[in-house]
């Protein structure tokens, strides 16, 4: 099973004969500051980095984690994007029976799958926004579950789970012995992160395991960092031993370190997602035809109704690629997510999308 996901602009390019430069990408979710002026000197600066190996260890990306987080470095491990710490927390747990939200990013269950755990959904309910309900969620906790993904924001909802709801849920599960994945990989997108994110239970919680990413925040897929961060040191030990040398290469190492101290860039993003979100928010929802669902993260997740078209044909056709949310569990082809961009592009998102849905 082969997911699909936003961002394959090559795909697009080619098939409609159109330059990759022409087209502006609204379908993978990517921090439109770019990456940050320091991290270029950085590469450069080190570019003997690539006669060495890395430090199998990563012992300086690890503690620059932990610092950034505020967290002891027993807790950290490094991966090669988060995608790599999510297959290796499944695998090392090998759940029995997980419980998933639908819809949700496709590569949990992907992951579930490779270790043949049976998968049960949360079908997200659309009337309420698509969040979470406690109770409903608790309730399905006693299905003989033993593990639980969520992720939070969501992709490609955008909605957030509060962190007193998350609290409880955690709670039930250590009295359960279900172990509870959270994928905060768009957290720093969100205002007040701090009061939504869950780093401060890990002290208290060995069954929990926390994901994040740099990719999203500070622009670079291609670079591949992120980490899990756990105080179960049992599983901790057993990743670690299973865990490939090296897969995380020098360059995004020492990228890692920089980033994640580079204050200004982290400040600045903040401030422009507050505004841009709030920007792209008010226009989308002006729009006649679409059902806008409130953001919270750097995207924003709408419905097409009452409209016989194929949108994403049409914006493509005005070299605007957004992603129809098709292929995820609970959403079918009338469901959208475009990423929030630089106020151009955004204006040119928000005319396009007037033309295609006033027009036809
Ligand atoms: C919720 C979520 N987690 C993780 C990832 C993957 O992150 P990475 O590129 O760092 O592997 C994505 C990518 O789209 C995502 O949406």
């Amino acid at each position: 099973m082969r997911a699909k996901h936003g961002g394959n602009i090559y795909e697009t390019a080619k098939k409609y004969g159109i330059s990759e430069q022409d087209i502006i990408d609204f379908s993978a979710n990517i921090n439109p500051l770019g990456i940050p002026y320091k991290l270029k000197e950085t590469i450069i600066s080190n570019i003997e980095t690539i006669e060495n190996y890395p430090d199998p260890d990563y012992k300086r990306l690890v503690l620059a984690i932990a610092e950034y987080n505020n967290i002891h470095e027993d807790f950290v491990i490094p991966g090669n994007g988060a995608t790599e710490i999510i297959f290796k927390i499944v695998q090392a747990i090998k759940p029995k029976k997980t419980l998933l939200l639908a819809p949700t990013f496709s590569e949990y269950e992907r992951a579930l799958k490779s270790v043949g755990s049976d998968v049960v959904y949360y079908l997200l309910d659309e009337d309420t926004q698509f969040n979470v309900d406690k109770n409903v969620l608790l309730e399905k906790l006693k299905d003989n579950i033993d593990f639980i993904v969520l992720c939070n924001p969501n992709n490609p909802t955008g909605q957030i789970i509060g962190q007193n709801i998350l609290k409880e849920i955690l709670i039930e599960c250590k009295k359960r012995k279900i172990n509870f994945m959270i994928d905060e990989a768009f957290i720093e997108f969100v205002k007040d992160e701090k009061n939504h994110s869950l780093i401060g239970s890990l002290y208290d919680f060995d069954n929990l395991f926390i994901i994040r990413a740099l990719t999203k925040f500070f622009a670079i897929p291609g670079l591949r960092i992120g980490y899990g961060l756990i105080s179960n040191q049992g599983i901790k030990g057993k990743i670690i031993d299973g865990k490939e040398p090296w897969t995380i290469n020098g360059f995004a190492a020492i990228s890692g370190e920089a980033l994640l101290e580079d204050k200004e860039y982290i400040e600045k993003s903040k401030e422009f997602f507050e505004l841009e979100r709030k920007y792209m928010y008010e226009e989308l929802q002006k729009i006649r035809n679409i059902k806008v669902f409130k953001p919270y993260a750097n995207y924003v997740f709408f419905k097409l109704i009452s409209k016989d078209i194929d949108l994403k044909e049409e914006l493509i056709q005005r070299k605007l690629l957004i992603r129809q949310c098709i292929d995820y569990v609970n959403l079918d082809g009338s469901f959208f997510r475009v990423a929030i961009k630089d106020r151009d592009s955004n204006k040119k998102l928000i005319e396009g999308l007037k033309e295609v849905l006033y027009d036809n």
